[in-house]
C-alpha cells in the first residue's frame, strides 16, 4: 500500500488507494468521521500531543501553548518551541511528530500498512524548504518515494477522472492557510506538463483571519481603553475564534454583519464584524492573487482569456469572495472550477505514491511529471575586497524544464585567497527578493597556480538543488562546505530525533 500526505500549514491529509486504484483519504484512528489533522502540537514532558488530540486538549486547557503554523518557518534556523528542559524544537521536528500520527492512523487503516510515502509541497518552496520536510519525513521514519508540489498533486487527482482535459491549459490556484500558488498545466496522456509557476509567500487564510484580528483588538482596546493583551494564550485563543467569525462571514448566503460576544482573559466586550469593511479587504488579498497570476502569464505571452479552466483548491478557496472574484473575470467558455479543495492534494500524492509500484493491490499508473524550475538560482561570488553591489551571475533561469543542471567557470588566484565562497542564491525578481539559501565554501587550495574552477548547479526533478565543484584543468573533484545562514541555534539531526523518539506521542506508550 501507499502513502500520500498533504503536509499542510493549518491541515494535514492523508490518502490511500483502493483496490481498483482510486484514491481514499484516511480517517484519525480515534474519531473515523475526522479526515483532516490540524497541523498542531503540544508538549508537556515527556508527552507530546499532535493534530485533534492537541487541539482537544488546548481546548479544554486553554493556558497550554500549542505550537501551529510551523510549516511557515521550513528552512529558517529558528527553532519554533522550547521545552520545559530549553530543548530547542525546530519546525522540522515539529513537522515530525504531526508525520508519525498521520502514519500511525495509516497503519491501524490499512490492512497491510504501507510502504513508502509521498508527501507534498508548495510549489514555491525553495531548496531548503524542500530539504526540510524531506528531514522531517527522515525524523518521523517515514520512506519518502518522492516529494510532490501540492498544485501538481491536485492537477495529477482531477486530472484522473477528467479525461477531457488534454490539450488544455490548466490553471491551479492553490490558496491554503499560509500560502498562495498557482501553477500552470497541460496534460497529455499519461504525461503531465507543469509550463510555469508563480505564488505569493506568506499569503493564505492567515492574513484573512487577521482581518477579523484586528477588529477583535480595536473594539477590546475600545472598550477598556488599555492595550490588547499579547501573551501566548491569549493570541493562540484569538487566533481560532477570529479563523471562526471569518469563515462564517465567508460562508453567509446573504451578507450581514455579526454582532459577537468576546472573552479575554476576564473581559468580556461585544465586537461588531461589518461585511462589507471585510470583503473590501479581504478583495485586496485576492487581489494580490490575481497580480502574481498575471505576471506568470505574461512570462509566458498569455492572458487570462488563453486560460481554458481554474481549478480552485485549497481552504481559502472556499470562501465565496474567491469564487465570485474569479468568476466575474471568466469569458464564456472558461470553466472556473471548485472540486474536493482540501482533499485533492492529498488524493493526488496517493496517485503519484503508487505510480512508484508499491502498492500491492492497486493498478501502477506510470505518471510522467514534467516539472519547471520555480526560481532563477544564481551564485554570488563573495568579494570582501570589492563593497561595490555583488553580482548574482544566473545559472538557471525560472521556468526552465527540470531536471536541469548548469555550470559555470570561474578563474580562481589560490595565491590571493586559500578558500573562495560563493552565495547560492534563489529569487524571483533580483531587485526584490534574493533568497540567500546558504555559502559554498571551497577549498584550501594547495595549488598556488591559477586554474579554473567549474561549478556545476543541478536543479532536481523535485525542485531541490545539487552542487558539484571541479577543477575544470584537470577535471578532478573540489571539496566544499556548503554552510547554510549563521543562527544562534543549530540544527543537529541526532539531537532533534532524540527529542521525537523521547516523548509519547497521543498517549501511545
Ligand atoms: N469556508 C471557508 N471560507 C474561508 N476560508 C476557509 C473556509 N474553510 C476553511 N478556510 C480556511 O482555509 C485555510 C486552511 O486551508 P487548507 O487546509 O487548504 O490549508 P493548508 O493546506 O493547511 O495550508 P497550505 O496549503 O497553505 O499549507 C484556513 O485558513 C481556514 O480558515
Ligand atoms: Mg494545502
Amino acid at each position: 500500500m501507499v502513502l500520500g500526505i498533504d503536509l499542510g500549514t493549518s491541515n494535514t491529509v492523508s490518502a490511500s488507494l483502493s483496490r481498483d486504484g482510486s484514491p481514499v483519504l484516511i480517517p484519525d484512528a480515534h474519531h473515523k468521521d475526522q479526515l483532516t489533522t490540524p497541523s498542531i502540537a503540544l508538549i508537556e514532558g515527556k508527552r507530546a500531543y499532535a493534530g485533534g488530540f492537541a487541539e482537544n486538549l488546548f481546548q479544554t486547557l486553554p493556558d497550554k501553548q500549542i505550537i501551529s503554523f510551523f510549516k511557515r518557518s521550513f528552512g529558517t534556523q529558528d527553532p519554533v518551541y522550547f521545552d520545559d528542559h530549553k530543548n530547542a524544537w525546530f519546525s522540522e521536528t515539529v513537522a515530525s511528530l504531526i508525520l508519525k500520527k498521520v502514519k500511525s492512523d495509516a497503519e491501524l487503516y490499512l490492512p497491510d500498512g504501507f510502504k513508502r510515502a509521498v508527501i507534498t509541497v508548495p510549489a514555491h518552496y525553495n531548496d531548503v524548504q524542500r530539504k526540510s520536510v524531506i528531514e522531517a519525513a527522515k525524523l518521523a521514519d517515514l520512506e519518502l518515494s518522492a516529494i510532490i508540489e501540492e498544485p501538481v498533486a491536485a492537477a495529477l487527482f482531477y486530472g484522473s477522472f477528467n479525461k477531457k482535459i488534454d490539450e488544455e491549459i490548466i490553471l491551479i490556484y492553490d490558496f491554503g492557510g499560509g500560502t498562495f500558488d498557482l501553477t500552470l498545466i497541460t496534460k497529455a496522456g499519461n504525461q503531465l506538463n507543469v509550463i510555469a509557476k508563480d505564488g505569493v509567500n506568506k499569503l493564505g487564510g492567515k492574513e484573512f483571519d487577521q482581518i477579523v484580528h484586528t477588529t477583535i483588538r480595536e473594539s477590546y482596546e475600545k472598550a477598556f481603553k488599555c492595550p490588547f493583551p499579547t501573551d501566548k494564550l491569549v493570541t493562540n485563543r484569538i487566533q481560532k475564534i477570529a479563523e471562526n467569525i471569518k469563515i462564517e462571514l465567508n460562508d453567509t448566503e446573504i451578507p450581514r454583519d455579526l454582532r459577537k460576544w468576546i472573552m479575554v482573559g476576564r473581559d468580556a466586550f461585544e465586537a461588531t464584524f461589518h461585511y462589507d469593511t471585510y470583503a473590501a479587504e479581504a478583495n485586496q488579498l485576492i487581489a494580490k492573487t490575481e497580480t502574481a497570476v498575471n505576471r506568470c502569464l505574461r512570462s509566458l505571452g498569455m492572458q487570462l482569456k488563453d486560460i481554458n479552466k481554474i481549478v480552485l483548491i485549497g481552504g481559502t478557496s472556499s470562501s465565496k469572495l474567491v469564487y465570485n472574484y474569479w468568476k466575474q473575470k471568466m469569458v464564456p467558455g472558461q470553466d472556473l472550477i471548485y472540486h474536493q479543495p482540501l482533499s485533492s492534494v492529498a488524493k493526488g500524492a496517493a496517485l503519484y505514491a503508487g505510480s512508484f509500484g508499491e502498492g500491492s493491490n492497486a493498478e501502477i499508473t506510470p505518471i510522467d511529471l514534467r516539472g519547471v524550475s520555480t526560481y532563477n538560482i544564481g551564485l554570488i561570488l563573495s568579494n570582501e575586497n570589492s563593497p561595490a553591489k555583488p553580482q548574482i551571475d544566473l545559472l538557471v533561469h525560472r521556468n526552465t524544464p527540470l531536471p536541469i543542471t548548469s555550470k559555470k567557470v570561474y578563474k580562481i588566484s589560490p595565491h590571493q585567497r586559500e578558500f573562495v565562497s560563493f552565495e547560492l542564491c534563489q529569487f524571483w525578481d533580483p531587485k526584490e527578493d534574493v533568497h540567500q539559501l546558504g555559502t559554498i565554501k571551497a577549498g584550501p587550495f594547495s595549488l598556488m597556480a591559477d586554474f579554473y574552477m567549474e561549478i556545476a548547479i543541478e536543479n532536481r526533478l523535485n525542485g531541490t538543488i545539487g552542487i558539484k565543484l571541479k577543477n575544470a584543468d584537470n577535471g578532478r573533484d573540489i571539496k566544499f562546505e556548503f554552510i547554510r545562514k549563521e543562527s544562534n541555534h543549530t540544527y543537529d539531526f541526532k539531537q532533534q530525533k532524540a527529542l521525537v523518539d523521547g516523548v509519547y506521542l497521543n498517549n501511545n506508550i
